[in-house]
């Protein structure tokens, strides 16, 4: 299979390398494209044998599979100047957030579209994926869309793909969120006199321990939360604090409008 990627940037480069690195493709028919030129030599230096062109400079796209990993509000630039049109055994995924199917393939003149949402931690091989498909794509090229996906993590197809807005604010954006929790976790304990790097400590590692809890535990979020808040004890005032507050509501909130705002990518 040769695959270009449209946009070397965290996702498209990310994705590059679990391909590569579980051999689902041969360096040589890897073709990265950038926008920067400037970006060219690094991106050389860590993918040596593979084939690198800024956007401008491409002249043809003979790979198997197109993956677009631009930002969303790049993609009218990219479809507007797209020189090339696909032929029928060629198909896309798009990474962007917000973008529908019908809009890519519209903009493309293609009708053999996957929309997949992964987020961060795909660096990791440890990533979460949703995606669904236009219809038209068979059984056989869905499931090696799927092999590639889960080269990088976990993937999950949707049937609806309205759903997809919702996975973009929930797992898309989530790795966000927590680090902004565990950011005021840190902080707070810089506040009460620990060191950065202990508190820094302390934390991750209570992360760590508690997402391991989650897992291995017979017992819902609310009987682990009880379990660790005893009848006026530190936690309880804690969680007293955030309640009288609306955290939770505050944070689901959040997410709603991260889901809001993904529909109005679509533009
Ligand atoms: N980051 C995440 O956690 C995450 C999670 C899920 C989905 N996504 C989606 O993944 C996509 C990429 O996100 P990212 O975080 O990887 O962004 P990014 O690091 O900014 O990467 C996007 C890359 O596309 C390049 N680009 C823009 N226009 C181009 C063109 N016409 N031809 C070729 N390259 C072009 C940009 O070049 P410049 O360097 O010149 O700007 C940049 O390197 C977005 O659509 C986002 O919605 C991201």
């Amino acid at each position: 299979m040769k695959i270009a990627i449209l946009g070397a940037g965290n996702m498209g480069l990310s994705f590059s390398k679990s391909f590569l690195k579980y051999e689902l493709i041969k360096p040589e028919n890897l073709h990265l494209i950038t926008r920067n030129e400037a970006k060219i030599s690094k991106i050389s230096e860590e993918f040596p044998n593979s084939k690198i062109s800024t956007f401008d400079d491409v002249k043809e796209l003979d790979s198997d599979l197109i993956i677009i990993a631009v930002k969303p509000q790049d993609f009218q630039y990219l479809s507007e100047n797209f020189p090339f049109q696909l032929n029928q055994s060629q198909m896309v995924l798009s990474i962007m957030a917000g973008i529908k199917i019908e809009k890519i393939q519209k903009l493309l003149n293609h009708p053999l579209v996957v929309r997949a949402m992964p987020n961060s931690p795909t660096l990791l091989g440890m990533g979460i994926t949703g995606y669904t498909s236009a219809q038209g794509i068979s059984f056989s090229q869905l499931i090696s869309i799927e092999r590639l996906l889960n080269s990088t993590g976990r993937s999950v197809y949707l049937e609806n793909e309205e759903l997809l807005d919702g996975v973009t604010a929930l797992s898309g954006s989530g790795p966000a969120y927590f680090y902004y929790i565990v950011d005021a976790m840190i902080k707070a304990g810089i506040e009460m006199g620990i060191d950065e790097n202990l508190s820094k400590l302390f934390v991750q590692q209570t992360m760590l321990g508690a997402y391991h809890l989650i897992n291995n535990s017979d017992k819902n979020l609310e009987e682990l939360i009880h379990d660790v808040a005893s009848k006026g004890g530190t936690t309880e005032a804690a969680l007293k604090t955030f309640n009288e507050n609306n955290l939770k509501e505050i944070l689901k909130n959040g997410i709603l409008d991260a889901e809001k705002r993904a529909k109005e990518l679509n533009g």
